[in-house]
C-alpha cells in the first residue's frame, strides 16, 4: 500500500518516451492463446496488470518468457480443461478477452464476471451475444461465464453499442471459425487495430479494423510472429496534461498524436501550443489555461480514459466547464477528492461542472480507480504544498513507473513505500 508524496508547483519541461499501450498488450496477449508457434512482443509495457494476465496464461499452460519490455510467448501447451484462476480474473477486466480464444481454441470456457476498476456496471451481454451468434451455449452460474461449443461458426454480428472488449472478443472468436463473420457498429478503437495488426502478422483474414464495420474470414490455424504493441496513447494524454497543468513544456519522443485528436483539440481551446515533428509530439501551455467542455465518447469522440485527467486540469483554468461523461456511470469518483484539493466540482448523474480556480491546495487523496489516480497526481502537480496520494496500486495497473517520467520533467514526486 504505497503512497506518492508529491509537492507541487513546479513547471514540466523536458522530454520523454511514451510506453506501450496496456489497453492494446491485453487482448494482443489473449490472441497468442490462438497462434500454433512461438510470438515475440515488442514495447510490452511493465504494469501490474499485464502481470496478472501473464500469470492467468501461465496457470493455463501457456509459456512466456520476459526480458525488458520484450515478451516470448509459446501456447502451444494451453491446457483445454484448465479454467482462468478466478481469484486473478476477478482483479481486472480484461479477463474476459480469454472467452473468444479460448471458445476458438478448447471449445469451452468458464470464467468468473470480470473485475477491474469499479467505474461502472460492465456487463458482459454483448460478449455473450456475439459468442452465441457464433454457435456457443452461453450460462451464468455462480458467479461465472459458462461457455461451450462444437466448433465456432462465422456470423453476423451487431452491437448496440461499439463496445472495445466485446468488439475485441468477437474478433478473437472469429478469426478461427468456419466461415465468415462482419462485425457491424464494431468499437473504432486504434487498440483494436493493433490486435488486428497482430491477428493478421499471425496469418489471419481481417478487414476494416479501426473502422465501424470488420470482416473477417476464418482460417484453419494462425502461426507465430513478431510485433512491436504501439505507444499508450493515455498515458500520452496524461503527460500532455501533466505539462499544460504545470504551465510547462513537453516532448513526447516519437510520438504521433494521430491517434490523440479529439484530446489535442481540447487542448488547443484551452491555450496550448501543439507540434507534431518528426522528433514527436509537443506542447507548450498558457500561463493560464482557458475552460473548455467535455462529452466523452466511443473513439474518435473524446476518451472516457481521459475525463478525469481533464477534470484537474480545468478546475484550475479559467472560467466554467461542462463534463458529460457518456460511457461509465460512475466515473466522477475523482471529484470529490479534487474538491479536498480545493476545486470548485458539483456533479449531477452524468454532468460535472467546474468553476475553475487560480489555486489548488495540497491534500492527502485517495485514488479511487486508476485514471482517477492519474487524476490527483496532475491536481498535485499544480497544487501549492505538499499532497499524499494513497491507492497507488492503482496508478501502477496503467502507468509504468508515473513517478519516473515526472521526475524526468522535473517534478518533485517521489514513492514512499508503507
Ligand atoms: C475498454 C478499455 C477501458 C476504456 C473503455 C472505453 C481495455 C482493457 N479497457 O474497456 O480502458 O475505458 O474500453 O473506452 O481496453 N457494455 C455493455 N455490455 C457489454 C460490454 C460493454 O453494456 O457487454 C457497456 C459498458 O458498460 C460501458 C460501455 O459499454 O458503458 C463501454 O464499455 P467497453 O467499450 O466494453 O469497455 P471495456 O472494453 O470494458
Amino acid at each position: 500500500m504505497n503512497k506518492l508524496s508529491v509537492k507541487g508547483g513546479k513547471k514540466l519541461k523536458g522530454a520523454v518516451k511514451v510506453h506501450g499501450a496496456k489497453n492494446a498488450v491485453l487482448p494482443i496477449l489473449a490472441a497468442t492463446i490462438l497462434t500454433d508457434g512461438e510470438v515475440v512482443l515488442e514495447n510490452v509495457p511493465l504494469l501490474s496488470d499485464v502481470a496478472v494476465f501473464c500469470q492467468i496464461m501461465c496457470s493455463l499452460g501457456v509459456q512466456i518468457k520476459q526480458e525488458g519490455s520484450t515478451l516470448t510467448v509459446c501456447a502451444n501447451g494451453l491446457d483445454i480443461q484448465a479454467n482462468p484462476d478466478s481469484s486473478l480474473s476477478q482483479r481486472l477486466r480484461a479477463s474476459n478477452l480469454f472467452l473468444g480464444p479460448l471458445m476458438a481454441r478448447a471449445g469451452r470456457a468458464r470464467l468468473a464476471f470480470p473485475g477491474g476498476c469499479a467505474i461502472g456496471s460492465r456487463p458482459m451481454d454483448y460478449h455473450i451475444k456475439a459468442l452465441e451468434a457464433m454457435g456457443a451455449s452461453v450460462e451464468l452460474t455462480d458467479g461465472c461465464i459458462d461457455a461451450v461449443c462444437s466448433g465456432l461458426y462465422g456470423a453476423e454480428i451487431y452491437f448496440d453499442f461499439p463496445s472495445v472488449g466485446a468488439t475485441e472478443n468477437a474478433l478473437l472468436a472469429a478469426v478461427l471459425a468456419r466461415g465468415d463473420t462482419v462485425i457491424k457498429n464494431a468499437a473504432r478503437e486504434p487498440e483494436v487495430a493493433d490486435l488486428a495488426g497482430f491477428l493478421k502478422v499471425c496469418g489471419a483474414d481481417i478487414r476494416g479494423a479501426g473502422t465501424d464495420t470488420i470482416y473477417i474470414s476464418g482460417v484453419k490455424a494462425l502461426h507465430g510472429g513478431s510485433y512491436q504493441v504501439m505507444p499508450d496513447r493515455i498515458e500520452a494524454g496524461t503527460l500532455l496534461c501533466a505539462a499544460a497543468i504545470t504551465g510547462g513544456e513537453i516532448l513526447l519522443c516519437g510520438y504521433d498524436g494521430q491517434s490523440l485528436a479529439a484530446l489535442l483539440h481540447k487542448l488547443h481551446d484551452c491555450g496550448c501550443l501543439l507540434g507534431q515533428t518528426a522528433e514527436g509530439l509537443s506542447l507548450t501551455a498558457p500561463e493560464r489555461l482557458k475552460a473548455v467542455d467535455i462529452r466523452t465518447q466511443p473513439y474518435p469522440g473524446f476518451p472516457t480514459d481521459m475525463q478525469p485527467q481533464m477534470m484537474a486540469l480545468l478546475s484550475v483554468a479559467e472560467g466554467a466547464t461542462l463534463i458529460t461523461e457518456s460511457i461509465f456511470e460512475n466515473r466522477f469518483r475523482h471529484a470529490g477528492e479534487l474538491a479536498r484539493m480545493g476545486a470548485d466540482i458539483k456533479v449531477v448523474g452524468e454532468v460535472a461542472r467546474i468553476i475553475g480556480k487560480p489555486h489548488l491546495t495540497g491534500a492527502g487523496v485517495e485514488a479511487a480507480d486508476l485514471r482517477a489516480g492519474a487524476a490527483l497526481v496532475l491536481a498535485a502537480l499544480a497544487a501549492e504544498g505538499e499532497s499524499q496520494i494513497s491507492g497507488v496500486e492503482y496508478i501502477d495497473r496503467g502507468y509504468q513507473s508515473l513517478e519516473q517520467s515526472l521526475s524526468a520533467l522535473g517534478a518533485d514526486i517521489r514513492r514512499i513505500k508503507l
